[in-house]
C-alpha cells in the first residue's frame, strides 16, 4: 500500500522504526511535570546535544520552557505503568506525586530508571504542530535492567535473536 499524504499511513510507517521509551521531566515556577517521550534522540558528541520533540499541546513543553531544564529518563521494562502515568492526562502536579525520583540539577529523575541524563535547555525550534528541544547535557548515568520498547503502536520487551 503506498498513499502520498495519510497521517495513520505515516503513523504506521514510523511506528515500525521501534524505539525505547522515555520520559521527560522538568520541574518550573509552576511545579513539576513530565511526558512520555520516544521522539527522541542523541544530536551532538561536541557539546554532548539531545533532542526530543514536543507536540504543541503538550503541558510539560512550558514548563521545560520556563525551567531551561528537563531530564530524560530512559524506561526499564518494568516501568510500563510509569510510561501509562506520564502518558496521560493527570493533572501535572499528580503524575510524579506516586513516583519514586530524586531531584539533579533540579529536575526529577526517576529511580529506577535504565538511564536518565539532565540537559539544559539550548534551542527551541518550531516542527509543524511539534516543537523541538534541543538539549546540552549536564549530568547523566545509567541504571540496571533491560529496556521498554515501543513498537507498532505497543509496548514491547528485547528478546535476544537465538543463534
Ligand atoms: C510510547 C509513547 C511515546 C510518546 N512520544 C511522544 C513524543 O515523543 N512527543 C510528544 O509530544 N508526545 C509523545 N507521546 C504522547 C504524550 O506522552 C502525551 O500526549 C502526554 O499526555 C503529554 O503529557 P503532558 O500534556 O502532561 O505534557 C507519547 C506517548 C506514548 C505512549
Amino acid at each position: 500500500m503506498t498513499s502520498a499524504i495519510d497521517p495513520e499511513l505515516f503513523r504506521e510507517v514510523f511506528g515500525r522504526f521501534g524505539t525505547g521509551v522515555a520520559v521527560i521531566t522538568s520541574s518550573g515556577p509552576g511545579g513539576p511535570g513530565g511526558m512520555t517521550a520516544n521522539a527522541l534522540c542523541s544530536l551532538s558528541l561536541d557539546p554532548l546535544l539531545a533532542l526530543v520533540c514536543f507536540e504543541n499541546r503538550a503541558r510539560t513543553l512550558p514548563i521545560v520552557r520556563a525551567a531551561e531544564r528537563f531530564a530524560v529518563n530512559v524506561l526499564a521494562s518494568d516501568q510500563e505503568h510509569l510510561a501509562g502515568v506520564f502518558a496521560s492526562k493527570l493533572p501535572e502536579g499528580e503524575k510524579l506525586g506516586g513516583v519514586d525520583h530524586r531531584l539533579v540539577e533540579g529536575v526529577p529523575v526517576i529511580d529506577g530508571a535504565l538511564a536518565w541524563a539532565t540537559c539544559d535547555l539550548r534551542e527551541l525550534i518550531a516542527g509543524g504542530d511539534h516543537t523541538i528541544a534541543i538539549g546540552e547535557v549536564v549530568t547523566m548515568g545509567l541504571g540496571g535492567g533491560e529496556p521498554l520498547l515501543w513498537y507498532g503502536g505497543e509496548y514491547r520487551q528485547l528478546e535476544r535473536r537465538r543463534r
